[in-house]
């Protein structure tokens, strides 16, 4: 925990209450409530956390008026450029930048746990195929609790490395066993020769009859696809992983319930919203209608992939997969695609737009992302799924920081109880 640096007074009435404030190593300084209620008996109110830190940690920084993203202090533009996923997953886990040997020994050990237990076969069996990949991926990573026993003792830290190590290993091919059900091919088991992004193609793109030849390219473009998804700071999703895992649930259902929050459309279910949008759109003719109904207040339509609860300025994700999606497309041959035409002048014209401007409204990571997706071969219900495996080893890092945090407790917030008081109950033939 942070050194007490002053103090803050807040006045309630004709009390005053010292309150003890923390600076971290960089950004705003906090203030600590958290014996508030005891001495004032007063609660705080923040609905959605808009101004509330929820635990201390050391693994990602955003700054969201600079535009800044960095995890254990390396910028995201530099990470995206010179390292890979697997690298930076050394880096969120553990703190520091990998010696070779070190890497060397953390990519073995997850290429050695890519494959899933045979019996979780069936039990993708048991739903129907057109389900939605991530409902399948809530349900497969929630029962690997019943599958791994050996791993679910959060008390144990030797249990708590496997349980990281079998999860960022086995969600690419949980992911695109998903896939592949639901468009009824066969299942392509791991192949360890390969890296974890052409792998993960692989498992996807590959059928019995016909291998599939990795492009480099397209791998990269898919690596760096999940290193800028790797972790994001205390966003809805990591902060659903840390609630579930304050009461003492086992790693696997953490990660599930982590899964489950990410696929609302406010959050990783924006990139399959972004890119239907763009596809209704259609054209850069209807760009207008489209900003006028994101501006109507009496209509609940949002631009997708615009807007951030942290950044209030270009999101330093969206500027490097821009970048991607100019490159995968030239290389496919596919400058003139339409949707990507349709992005550039949204992004365009509703950066010109005062509504935009003024709410400091820019593009999000989602709003390129699924037109690498959809021009490397992925329907937009994968878009999503792809988001919660690069995803996980955030989620992997801070549930490990939050198990070492001697201050850990179970999270349970209070409320503002606006409802009925104490009546007594009435006899229904009174009613
Ligand atoms: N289109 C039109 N207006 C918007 C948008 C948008 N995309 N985003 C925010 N606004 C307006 C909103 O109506 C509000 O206006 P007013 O102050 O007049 O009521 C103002 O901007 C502030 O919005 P908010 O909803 O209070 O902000 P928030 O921090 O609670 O929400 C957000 C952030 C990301 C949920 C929101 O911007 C949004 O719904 N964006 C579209 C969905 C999206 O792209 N989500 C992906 C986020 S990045 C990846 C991730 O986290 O998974």
């Amino acid at each position: 925990m942070a050194e007490e640096t002053r103090t803050a007074k807040l006045t309630i009435g004709d009390k005053t209450v010292d309150l003890p404030m923390f600076a971290p190593t960089t950004g705003p300084d906090v203030i600590d409530i958290r014996k508030l209620y005891g001495q004032a008996g007063v609660f705080t109110y923040d609905p959605g956390f808009t101004s509330t830190a929820s635990c201390d940690s050391t693994i990602t920084f955003i700054d969201g008026d600079k535009g800044i993203l960095l995890h254990r202090g390396y910028p995201i533009g530099e990470l995206a450029e010179k390292s890979h996923y697997l690298e930076v997953s050394y880096l969120l886990l553990y703190g520091n930048l990998p010696s070779p040997t070190e890497l060397e020994k953390f990519e073995a050990l997850v290429t050695n746990h890519t494959m899933i237990h045979e019996q979780m076969i069936h039990f993708f069996r048991g739903f129907r195929r057109d389900a939605h990949p991530m409902a399948v991926m809530v349900g497969v990573v929630g029962a690997m609790s019943a599958f791994y026993h050996d791993s679910t003792d959060i008390n144990d830290e030797f249990q708590r490395e496997v349980a990281s190590i079998r999860l960022i290993a086995k969600m690419p091919t949980i992911a695109a066993m998903a896939y592949k059900y639901t468009i009824g091919q066969p299942f392509v088991y791991p192949r360890n020769d390969l890296d974890y992004a052409s792998n993960f193609l692989r498992m996807c793109f590959a059928v019995p009859a016909e291998d599939y030849v990795v492009n480099p390219v397209l791998s990269r473009a898919m690596d760096r696809i999940f290193t800028l998804h790797a972790d994001h700071e205390q966003n809805a999703s990591t902060s659903t992983v840390r609630l579930a895992s304050s009461s003492g649930a086992n790693p696997f259902a953490c990660i599930a319930a982590g899964i489950a929050c990410l696929w609302g459309p406010a959050h990783g279910g924006a990139n399959q919203a972004c890119l239907e949008m763009l596809k209704e759109i259609g054209t850069p003719d209807r760009i207008p209608e489209f900003i006028a109904r994101a501006k109507d207040k009496d209509d609940p339509f949002r631009l997708m992939g615009f807007g951030h609860r942290v950044y209030k300025n270009f999101d330093p994700r969206a500027t490097v997969m821009k970048q991607s999606a100019d490159e995968v497309l030239e290389l496919l041959g596919i400058e003139n695609n339409p949707v990507l035409q349709v992005a550039k002048e949204l992004e365009k014209q509703a950066l010109e737009d005062p509504y935009f401007a003024d709410k400091k409204l820019f593009p999000n990571v989602d709003f390129y992302s699924g037109i690498i997706l959809e021009a490397m071969g992925f329907p937009t219900s994968m878009f999503t799924p792809i988001f919660a495996l690069a995803r996980t080893v955030g989620w992997i890092s801070q549930w490990k920081e939050q198990l070492n945090d001697p201050q850990l407790k179970i999270g349970r917030p209070r409320q503002l109880y606006l409802g009925e008081t104490e009546r007594s109950y009435v006899d229904i033939e009174k009613r």
